[in-house]
């Protein structure tokens, strides 16, 4: 929930403020108290120019194009334009390509070359360390992982940061390389002002305007006494420029935050009903403005089931889902508690609050109830046509196990199971090849012996698993389902996967 005192609020409502003050306050200081210090060491006479040249120019238009990508990923990922959130990708896998190339390259040739080693100082060392390592996650999950449309989910949360109402649980879900490519690059903007890299907060306009003013600022500082910055707004100095960036990025970025309206869902469902939702959704009183409804929807969601919950987000087919993300809009759900194959709202909310154990759907336990409330309704407005599910089947108390319930599990095991499962749950039965999901995907059997039970490891759970089944469509199933076995043979069969085939400890006590 929102503990303000929990680490994760440390992380994601405190530290960046931390790290943007030391971003754009240093630089003033160090402006005023050392103006000459505001610049790179020169390194280019000595051997090796060419190769210098060609890094510096792939690290410098590399890094144009990562910020601007980021820019565009920031507005898209507000607005939910999906268009602008895939500039983004092409933008900064581009950019962030050409820059770790160049960092790399100047890296080497720093180590390489002895004139350069000898005068080099550990923080030359350090931002490129900084550089490599956070562009080098980011290319890694984009290219690899192919974690795409994260933008959906970093961008409202930065948003709420320049709306003074931070909203650390937005990135609980993020998957851990983002939070680490965030986390650095925050670490890195606060260690930034502090190393020879200051020098960017004085390009590139300065080039235009040679720089021997420098000096002027010196004198005037001496002849007026002046307080810090008055001259420079004047734009009597080069310098004078550093203060318009700071001060034009700021305001963008704070004009980004503060003025774009989240996305909504016009022309996805029936007018009436998005209407009766945002007029639901306004009444709730509020203490802060939280996201929730459609726009957490987007922020939470869409990267991977996509705007309009066909499961067709730019991230959907990362290799590191076990499955596809599900087509909301069909509502083939398959964790359920049901009597006739339908999910309730209770079943979503319990894949939602837990996610689904290894398969790529996340947990998202940070949000508040009202916000998975919010997300709920938005599920059930997105699946078309949606039946009302059946009654919850009843789950009786879970009887001592005993040597004989075992024994009478294993039987039944052996009657229902083994065709898919296998005889020793290794999902290796004879019907492995035949089950597909409702997209036509093939579904096998689960490995009972290895892989984690994504509907969650309860008893309970396990019970309205073979109880309620796993629908793949209306009246179609992946696993059939027993209900009709009673209570009794149920639990027998959990005691006997309990013991012989679930890993041991598998099955909480919950
Ligand atoms: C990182 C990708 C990802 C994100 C983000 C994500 N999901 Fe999923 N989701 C999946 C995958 C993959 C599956 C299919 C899992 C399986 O069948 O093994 C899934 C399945 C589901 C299911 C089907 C459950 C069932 O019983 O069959 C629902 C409902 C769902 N997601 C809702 C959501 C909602 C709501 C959000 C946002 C709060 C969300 N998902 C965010 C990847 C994701
Ligand atoms: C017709 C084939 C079939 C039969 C028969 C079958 N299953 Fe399954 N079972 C599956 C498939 C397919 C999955 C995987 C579904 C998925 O990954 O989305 C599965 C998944 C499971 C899971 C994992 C649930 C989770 O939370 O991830 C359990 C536990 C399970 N089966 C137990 C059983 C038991 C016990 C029986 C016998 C009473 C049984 N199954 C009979 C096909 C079958």
């Amino acid at each position: 929930m929102n503990d303000y005192l929990g680490s994760s609020y440390l992380i994601w409502g405190v530290f960046p403020y931390v790290a943007l003050t030391l971003f754009f306050v240093v630089p003033f200081i160090r402006m005023v108290y050392r103006p000459f210090g505001m610049s790179t060491r020169a390194s280019g006479i000595f051997l090796g120019r060419d190769i210098l040249g060609l890094a510096t120019h792939l690290l410098h238009w590399g890094i144009f194009l990562v910020f601007f990508g980021h820019l565009a990923g920031l507005i898209g990922g507000i607005l939910g334009w999906g268009a602008w959130v895939g500039a983004f990708f092409w933008m900064a896998t581009l950019g962030g390509l050409a820059a770790i190339t160049g960092s790399i390259i100047a890296l080497a040739r720093r180590i390489q070359v002895p004139e350069m080693r000898a005068m080099s100082q550990p923080d030359d060392y350090i931002v490129h360390g900084f550089i490599i390592a956070i562009l080098g996650i980011a290319i890694y999950q984009a290219l690899v992982h192919k974690i795409w449309g994260v933008s959906f989910t970093a961008a409202p949360w930065f948003a709420s940061l320049w709306r003074f109402s931070p909203q650390p649980e937005l990135m609980a879900s993020a998957p851990l390389l983002t939070k680490l490519h965030v986390l650095l690059a925050f670490a890195f903007a606060a260690y930034f002002p502090f190393t020879k890299l200051i020098h960017a907060w004085t390009l590139p306009v300065n080039y235009l305007v040679r720089p021997y003013q420098v000096l002027r600022t010196a004198a005037k500082k001496f002849q007026n006494g002046w307080v810090m910055g008055c001259w420079e707004f004047k734009g009597v100095t080069d310098k004078s420029y550093m203060s318009y960036l700071a001060i034009g990025v700021l305001v963008v970025l704070g004009l980004i935050g503060l003025t774009l309206p989240g996305p909504s869902m016009d022309g996805l469902v029936q007018e009436a009903q998005a209407t009766t939702m945002t007029a639901a959704r306004s009444d709730a009183a509020r203490s802060r403005p939280v996201l929730d409804g459609y726009p957490l929807y987007v922020s939470q969601c869409a990267r991977c089931h996509g705007l309009e919950g066909q499961g067709d987000g730019p991230g959907a087919k990362s290799p590191t889902f076990a499955a596809v993300p599900r087509d909301l809009t069909a509502g083939h759900f398959q964790f359920i508690s049901t009597s006739n194959g339908v999910a309730s709202d209770a079943d979503l909310r319990h894949v939602v609050v837990n996610g689904l154990e290894g398969s790529g759907m996340p947990s998202f336990s940070r949000l508040s109830e009202r916000q998975v409330d919010s997300l709920i309704e938005t599920v059930n407005f997105l699946w078309k046509g949606r039946p009302a599910p059946g009654e919850r089947i009843q789950v009786p108390p879970r009887p001592a196990t005993t040597a004989a319930m075992i024994a009478q599990g294993k039987q039944e095991y052996a009657n229902q199971c083994t065709v898919c499962h296998g005889a020793n749950g290794a999902g290796d039965g004879v019907l492995t090849k035949l089950r597909t999901d409702a997209a036509g995907h093939v579904i096998p059997p689960r490995n009972l012996r290895t892989e984690p039970l994504k509907g969650g490891s309860s008893p309970t759970q396990l019970y309205y698993r073979i109880a309620a089944g796993m629908p793949r469509a209306k009246d179609e199933w992946l696993m059939p389902h027993y209900a009709n076995l009673g209570p009794e043979r149920i639990w027998a069969i959990i005691a006997y996967l309990e013991q012989d085939i679930l890993p041991p400890g598998q099955v909480a006590n919950r």
